[in-house]
């Protein structure tokens, strides 16, 4: 992580209470806080940095299904970005959707040009994290990656500093995020919703931390409308990814507090942008 972040992180048991860095930390050429500990002055939590990461979580948080247990395997971190996303909205959607179609899609939605926080949430290896950064280009803020899985986060830094991008990954939960109420411009979430456990409550979270003027891009995915697509969905909710028919997701998020401004589908991909 880098000391930008600091302008933003807050407990994850305290939302509203800013961490502070205590002393001791070791910098990498780049400014990059390697290794370190973070502290919460109103609970006293301490958290560690290592390998560039913030652990927010500890090793007692564990992974609550079989889809979040593969996440935590670092042989699937590693091959996340290699082989599947490439091509993972185009076997969804079932028409051509690389990178090339996706990226600028969110970022158009997400504007981080703006400047300000924006958060990649549950981020994998980053990939909106990237796009964010890349887009923010010059412009007064910082981008943040979290995921609650630490091999994830592993290769996300790495992605990011091969690039060049100062991005910090912090590892905490999707329902706890460690950010103030209203501190993010952009709050961006890529096919996370479907496995992240408890829906309802991120979405609190994904309103919760959204600046006023904020703007949430989110792609995820919906229930198939074919029969052989529905049934294909069911077994892999037995591994628990959820697939919630598209009403039912929006009226969740307006029960959150996200009020839906647009909305594509490409089959089962649902691109959406949601505000305060
Ligand atoms: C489908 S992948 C995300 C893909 C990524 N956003 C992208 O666009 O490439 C789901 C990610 O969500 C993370 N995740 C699942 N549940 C989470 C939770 N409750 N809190 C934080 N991260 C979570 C997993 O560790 C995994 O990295």
């Amino acid at each position: 992580m880098y000391i930008e972040a600091l302008a933003y992180l807050t407990c994850p048991r305290d939302p509203e209470a800013p961490l502070e860095l205590e002393r001791g930390v070791r910098l990498a050429a780049d400014g990059e806080l390697l290794a370190g500990r973070l502290r919460c002055p109103a609970c006293g939590a301490r958290y560690p940095i290592d390998g560039g990461i913030a652990d927010l979580l500890g090793p007692r948080a564990l992974p609550d299904s079989i889809v979040q247990v593969t996440n935590f395997l670092p042989p699937i971190a590693w091959g996340y970005e290699r082989a599947w996303r490439p091509r993972a909205l185009t076997l969804l959607s079932g028409e051509p959707f690389g990178y090339a179609r996706e990226l600028p899609l969110i970022v158009g939605l997400a504007a981080p040009e703006r400047g300000g926080l924006c958060v990649d949430v549950a981020c994998s290896n980053g990939l909106y994290a990237r796009a964010l950064a890349r887009a923010q280009g010059g412009a007064a803020g910082h981008v943040i990656g979290v995921d609650h899985a630490l091999p994830m986060l592993r290769q996300a830094r790495a992605f990011a500093r091969a690039e060049g991008l100062r991005i910090s990954y912090v590892r905490a939960r999707a329902q706890a995020l460690p950010l103030a109420s209203g501190a993010a411009a952009v709050v961006a979430m890529g096919g996370s919703l479907n496995e992240i456990g408890d829906i309802d409550q991120a979405l609190r979270e994904l309103r919760r931390t959204l600046a006023s003027s904020g703007r949430c891009a989110m792609m995820c995915l919906a229930q198939s409308e074919t029969g052989p697509g529905r049934a294909l969905q069911g077994a892999l909710g037995l591994g628990g990814v959820r697939f919630p028919p598209l009403d039912a997701l929006n009226r969740r998020a307006a029960v959150a507090g996200l009020r839906l401004r647009s909305q594509w589908r490409y089959g089962v991909v649902v691109v959406s942008l949601l505000t305060r």
